[in-house]
């Protein structure tokens, strides 16, 4: 499965942070917000990575993130001249999902719970058609919004609906099989003039070949999308670091625990920037993760 993270746009609603850095560029607490996303397709045990950005704030992404080798990852960039929508990813993205599946995650969204790892690799096996992540919210305006029968079946998907048929968001994961290409190139832009996710998603509902997983009340997604969530979602981090003294999306545990790096390698890395508690963390890490012998 290969996996994408789009990270345009103009971050207009967090001005005049984001007029000089990427919104997912700036901190949530103790880390760049991409880490999150990035944690995200690395936990789904995902290793080919395409970055989408602007051209403009693509090489301070790269600045940070390099080419992933030192992460086990192969990481590479692509750019998005404008915002023409969520679902253009798969057409700027087409050469990189090749014939594999894919999974597209947004790098503002932010994702905790436990049992988050079981849950992805539950949805990348035997993946068939379309699968979405709904959340429950208290202001489903502002989201697109998936409809769920009885049964549990997805029987309808709206863009920010003005009279909303549930609270259940759908967050900004999607994971597909290898039509998706071909689907968003048919797409028509909306009256927005984007390719709209939604209406990528509507195909795979009417083809009856979309589902959705409810990740449930005992989990968090995060919203950083003004400056005010932006503070509460570093604050839920910082209480839950504090509290548990576990790091949330520390990239380089991600990568040994999923055996993308061996011990010693994430030992270096956290080694160069012991300085901060972030490296001090990960060296702690590398060094209890390795065999006793060689201690
Ligand atoms: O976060 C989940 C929501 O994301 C979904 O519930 C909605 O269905 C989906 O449309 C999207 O809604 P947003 O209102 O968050 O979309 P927005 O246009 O703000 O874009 C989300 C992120 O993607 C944002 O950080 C900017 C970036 N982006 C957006 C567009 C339109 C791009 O990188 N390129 C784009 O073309």
């Amino acid at each position: 499965m290969k996996g994408i993270i789009l990270a345009g746009g103009s971050g207009s609603r967090l001005h005049p942070v984001t007029l000089g850095v990427s919104k997912q560029l700036v901190p949530v607490y103790n880390k760049p917000m991409i880490y999150y996303p990035l944690s995200v397709l690395m936990l789904a045990g995902i290793t080919e990575i395409l970055l989408i950005s602007t051209p403009h704030d693509l090489p301070a992404f790269k600045r940070l993130l390099g080419d992933g080798a030192e992460l086990g990852l192969r990481l590479s960039y692509a750019e998005q001249a404008h915002p023409n929508g969520l679902a253009e990813a798969f057409i700027i993205g087409e050469e990189h999902v090749g014939d594999d599946t894919s999974a597209l995650i947004l790098g503002d969204n932010i994702f905790h719970g436990q049992g988050f790892s079981d849950v992805l690799r539950a949805a990348t096996h035997d993946l068939k058609g379309c699968v979405l992540f709904g959340y429950e919210v208290s202001d489903p305006h502002r989201h697109g919004i998936g409809e769920v029968d009885a049964d549990g079946n997805l029987v309808s998907i709206e863009e920010k609906p003005a009279h909303p048929k549930s609270n259940l968001a759908l967050t900004g994961l999607y994971f597909y099989d290898n039509d998706v290409v071909e689907i968003a190139k048919g797409l028509t832009p909306s009256a927005r003039g984007e390719l709209e996710i939604t209406d990528l998603n509507n195909v795979y509902l009417d083809r009856g070949r979309a589902s959705c997983v409810d990740l449930g009340r005992g989990f968090a997604w995060l919203d950083t999308g003004t400056h005010k969530s932006l503070l509460d979602a570093g604050q839920y981090v910082q209480t839950m670091e504090a509290r548990q003294g576990v790091q949330i999306a520390c990239l380089e545990e991600i990568a040994l625990r999923m055996g993308f790096i061996d011990a010693d390698q994430c030992y270096a890395l956290g080694e160069r920037i012991g300085s901060s508690g972030y490296g001090e963390y990960v060296m702690d890490f590398a060094r209890r993760a390795r065999p006793l012998t060689t201690v």
